[in-house]
């Protein structure tokens, strides 16, 4: 007797369970403005460092600098965190550094083209990827650990303290921007790896160890144009 609503209930069960592991995949319709994303994300040693004096840094919240490490720490931290979740937040996190690394280029330095080609990209992947999801997912309540992080993205700069904002050369923000990328979007760029070699923190620095990331501490002169 107890069997039919049993099976209906172990039926809705499993419906609410699979439906994040559904919405975590990748939608196809994402690839095409990635892989483009990407083209473009190829010159990026010219236009974001060759470009620029040695030195110059950005000033940016210390959120914005969102690595691979950072990825592998917040899934180690928030159990069962939804990849969505990560796509979101490298989303807003993203667009912030964009506009900033636009904001410090005069109208003809030879990089503006370049960086407002790479934002319309950027935007162009941030449209699709709305489009591709039902709205309720982005109504869905962050992660604390998430939510913290964001609310410090959104704040007022002039209600950031001191201590807060980090400087960062374009070129690390944006090889960042691509390395998380491919480690979030994983799908999109894989042949035969998988998440795990995209994710790997190791990956993105195959060879070039020798290279300082980003200042942690604040340069005593922060060059400006
Ligand atoms: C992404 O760009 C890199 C070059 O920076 C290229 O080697 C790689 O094949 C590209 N991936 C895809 C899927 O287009
Ligand atoms: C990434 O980690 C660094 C410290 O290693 C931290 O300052 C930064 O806020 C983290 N970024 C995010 C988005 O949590």
């Amino acid at each position: 007797m107890v069997q039919p609503s049993l099976c209906f209930l172990g039926g809705l069960l499993g419906l609410f369970l699979m439906a994040p592991v559904l919405m975590a995949s990748t939608p196809a319709s994402m690839c095409t403005p990635l892989k483009t994303l990407n083209d473009s994300l190829s010159h990026r040693r010219r236009y974001m460092k060759h470009n620029f004096p040695i030195n110059y840094f950005i000033r940016v919240h210390h959120e914005e600098i969102f690595k691979l490490s950072n990825i592998s720490k917040m899934k180690l931290k928030v159990d069962g965190l939804d990849e969505l979740v990560l796509q979101r937040l490298w989303f807003q996190v993203n667009q912030g550094v964009l506009k900033k690394i636009i904001r410090v280029l005069p109208e003809r330095h030879p990089s503006r083209p370049y960086t407002a080609e790479l934002e319309r990209r950027f935007r162009d992947a941030e449209g699709v990827f709305v489009q591709s999801h039902p709205p309720e997912v982005f109504q869905q309540e962050l992660p604390e650990t998430i939510q913290d992080i964001w609310d410090q993205l959104t704040e007022e700069p002039d209600r950031v303290p001191e201590s807060s904002w980090r400087f960062a050369s374009p070129k690390s923000l944006v090889d960042n921007l691509c390395h998380t990328m491919c480690c979030l979007f994983w799908e999109c760029f894989s042949g035969t790896e998988s998440s795990q070699d995209y994710c790997e923190v190791s990956h993105s620095k195959k060879g070039r160890k020798t290279q300082s990331p980003e200042l942690e501490t604040r340069p005593t002169e922060p060059a400006e144009w």
